[in-house]
This record gives C-alpha cells, structure tokens and sequence, in this order.
C-alpha cells in the first residue's frame, strides 16, 4: 500500500505521516517538493499521491495516471487546485481533508479583540520602550455590534465563541441557518450590516459575486470608525477602496489574515525581496491594521488532521470501502 506525498514539510508533517502511515501499514514516498513533469516517476508503484495547493492541470493529472496514480487527495479543504473534469475524465478519484473550524474561527475573534484594542500599535511601543497610552485606549466588545458575514462553519464557530463577550451579534448569509437563528442571532439584510456593525468579520467563500463585496459604495454605507476583519478571502475586499476608508478615518481598523493578490508571496521568505504588491505594502504599513499570511488555519489540530485523515482516505480507496473525503 504506497502512497506518494507531495510538498511535505519536514518541520511540522514529516513526523506525522511516518507515525500515521506505520499505524496504518502504509508505505510512504516523501517529497519536499510540489508535484510536477519531473518528479512524476516518484509516483510510479503508488496507487494515491499526496497533495497541497499546488495546481493540478489536466497535463499533469494524466502524467501522473500515466504512471499509474488512481486517487489524488489534497490536504486543504478546497480542491479547485486540482482540474475536476480532467480528473474525471482520465478516471482518477480526488478527495480533501477537511479540517475543524476552531482554528480559523478562534483566530478571528483574536484579529477583532486586536483590532478594537489596537494591538499593534501597544506591541511596537512596548518592542521599543515607549510606554505611553496616548493614542491606544481601545472599546470594549459588550458595546459593539459586530456582524458576521457567511455563517457556515466559520461564522457560525465564530457566533458561538462571540456569546460570551457580551456584544450584539448579527448574520448576513445568502442561506439565513437555523442553528444561528436559535442562538438569537438576527439576518440582517447587507445594507443593514453596514448601517449597523461596529465590527465586520468574513466568512463567505470569494465566488462571481461577491468579489470586492466590500468596496467604495459599501464603506460609505458603514459607521464611522468600523472595524473590518477578513479572514475568508482576499478577493472580498476592494483593497483601494480599504486603503482610502483607513486614509479618510472612515474604517478604524481592519485585521486582514488575507489580501488579494497574495498567491505567489505567502508562504515564502522574501525578506530581502522587492514585492510587486503595492496594496499589501500600504496596508501593512498603518498603525491599525493587522496584516498576517494567510495562517489562521495553521494550528496543530489542522496538521494532525489532514495528514492523518488525508492518508486514511488512500487506505479507505485502496481497501475499496467507502470514503468520506471523495469530493
Ligand atoms: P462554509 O462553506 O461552511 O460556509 C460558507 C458560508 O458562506 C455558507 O453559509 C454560504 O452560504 C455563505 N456564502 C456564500 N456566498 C455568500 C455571499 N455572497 N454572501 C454571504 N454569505 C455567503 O465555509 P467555511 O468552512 O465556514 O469557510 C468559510 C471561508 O473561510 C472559506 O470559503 C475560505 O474562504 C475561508 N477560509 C480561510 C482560512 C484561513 O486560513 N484564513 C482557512 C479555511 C477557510
């Protein structure tokens, strides 16, 4: 029972798979590096590769068949990497590994305390002994209005975690849920978002249309002062329209785990290059806004997951019983 792992990182996966694939009596081939033309040969004799968010054209996928893979599996929860109908077509399986919804959540209730409570700047004064509290005093949550955006497993996670700080919660979704309803948490249409929230927190997946959902005409709609927090997908905020909310006082703060156009610079160390993304540059250069790298998933609870569950599926493929990760 082999299996071919792509992308496989040596610091916090490694260990896993070894421990996982010897409970499972597996075989691994472990590869540092994404799946391409030239290591394909890796995958000769598996029946299952490995997978991250490295894209999957349909070229590659019949390489790959052509070696004799049957079943892809990505260790991410989308799959739109990987070429669906190629995959399809050449009789391959594809399946996810879907993980908990904690760690994101969790992670954005953090980017809302910080950004109500200026955290950043109290972090680079401390860093530099400047102890002053001018310009720092925050707002406390039981005073806000803090509107939840997409209430699926995120935004629904993040409802649930909000309860306990006392602030007033509503939802927006194009589908009103009925577990939100019992937490008596009101659907407010869009434009009441706006007129309402303090804080805006994202949680829809980006698609056709709600790409820039946040723009010029949405922020003009907002209360003076709001405080944005984007965790979903860059695309869903029209990075501009942001940049000049922040310049004009309009948005008070914004924590952004995403920004559009950051494939290609995450996950890498360009500490000593020159970047072609002017928007992140600006953003990452305000006082209240909270810039990370797209890592709010990055837990332990995630890489315990989708290693373990991402290698029981190719069990589950290769025993032929059914399993719940085949998208
Ligand atoms: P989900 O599929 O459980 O929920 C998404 C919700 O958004 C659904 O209720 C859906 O009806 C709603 N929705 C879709 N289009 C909408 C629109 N135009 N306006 C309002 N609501 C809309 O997804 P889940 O697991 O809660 O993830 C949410 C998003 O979080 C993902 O799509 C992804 O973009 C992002 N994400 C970010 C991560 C990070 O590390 N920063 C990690 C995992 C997910």
């Amino acid at each position: 029972m082999k299996v071919t792992v792509y992308n496989c990182r040596s610091f916090d996966e490694k260990e896993l798979f070894e421990k996982y694939a010897k409970e499972l009596g597996m075989e691994l081939i472990l590869c540092p590096d994404a799946p391409d033309f030239g290591n394909v040969a890796l995958a000769e004799g598996s029946t299952c590769i490995d997978i991250i968010t490295s894209p999957m054209s349909a070229e590659l996928l019949k390489a790959f068949a052509e070696a004799g893979v049957k079943y892809v599996t990505t260790r991410t929860i989308g799959y739109d990497h990987i070429d669906g109908k190629a995959a399809k077509e050449l009789g391959l399986t594809v399946a996810n590994a879907p993980y908990g919804p904690c760690g994101v959540a969790d992670y954005a209730v953090m980017m809302i305390l910080m950004t109500i409570r200026k955290m950043k700047r109290i972090i680079e004064r401390t860093n530099i002994q400047d102890y002053s509290l001018k310009g720092i005093q925050g707002r406390e949550l039981k005073d806000l209005t803090v509107g939840v955006i997409g209430t699926g497993r995120i935004g629904r996670t993040v409802l649930q975690n909000l309860s306990g700080f006392g602030c007033k919660r509503i939802a927006y979704d194009l589908y009103e849920n009925e577990d939100v309803k019992e937490m008596g948490v009101p659907y407010v249409s869009l434009d009441e978002m706006w007129r309402m929230a303090d804080v805006i927190t994202l949680h829809a997946p980006l698609t056709d249309d709600n790409y820039h959902m946040i723009n010029e005409e949405a922020i003009s709609k907002m209360k003076d002062g709001v405080m944005l927090v984007n965790t979903a997908r860059g695309g869903l905020i029209d990075s501009q329209a942001l940049i000049a909310g922040i310049e004009s006082g309009k948005v008070g703060g914004a924590g952004l785990d995403v920004v559009e156009n950051e494939f290609g610079l995450y996950y890498y160390d360009h500490k000593s290059d020159i970047l072609n993304n002017r928007e992140l540059a600006i953003l990452r250069g305000f006082p209240n806004v909270t810039v990370s790298h797209h890592m709010a998933f990055y837990t332990d609870d995630y890489v315990v997951t989708v290693v373990r569950d991402s290698l029981l599926g190719c069990k589950y493929f290769m025993e032929g019983r059914e399993n719940p990760w085949e998208v």
